[in-house]
């Protein structure tokens, strides 16, 4: 037999449709009147941990001035039908895509969802970054976004809370 079969594709750690995509957004905060941040925030938490792991979601949902900035990533149909649910929550506005993209790997794989409102400390490492005046989420792109999300992560992770 002159041409054998072909051969299994290697496995690819991207594979499409079904492959690991990274969707980045920020919105702005729309409380109900009189609601605490805090306890709406562990709501969505509450919510966000149980629908992700059914889908095998993870990400990082970063509280802070008004805004939220958040990263979901997993199998490419679950990432946008989930996010389509979220961006119809009126408990916040305006959602704007940031990044949508193939990747690689997970970059907050240690959780379903977790929250993170920045204290003063944390607001310090931003300056470290440089990242205060790229933080309005009006003037976040996406390589800005994902590093954001990456330090609030960093830290995050030290604090050695999931
Ligand atoms: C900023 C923000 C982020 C959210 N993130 C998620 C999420 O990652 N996963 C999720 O299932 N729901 C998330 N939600 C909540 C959804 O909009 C929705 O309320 C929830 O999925 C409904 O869940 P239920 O049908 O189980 O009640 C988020 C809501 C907001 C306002």
């Amino acid at each position: 037999m002159t041409s054998p079969d072909p051969s299994p594709a290697p496995a690819r750690s991207n594979p499409r449709p079904g492959g690991l995509q990274r969707l980045i957004y920020a919105s702005r905060q729309n409380l109900p009147d009189g609601a605490p941040l805090d306890e709406v925030v562990s709501d969505i938490i509450r919510a966000s941990i149980r629908n992700n792991r059914e889908q095998s979601i993870t990400g990082l949902l970063l509280v802070h001035g008004g805004w939220f900035v958040q990263a979901l990533e997993g199998p490419a149909a679950a990432v946008q039908e989930r996010f389509e649910r979220i961006a119809g929550d009126p408990r916040h506005a305006d959602p704007k895509v940031l990044e949508i993209e193939p990747a690689s790997g997970r970059a907050f794989g240690d959780w379903n969802m977790c929250a993170r409102t920045l204290s003063d400390a944390d607001e310090a490492l931003l300056d470290e970054l440089e990242q205060r005046q790229a933080f309005s989420p009006d003037r976040l792109d996406a390589r800005s976004a994902l590093r954001l999300l990456k330090a609030v992560r960093d830290i995050q992770g030290r604090a050695g809370f999931g």
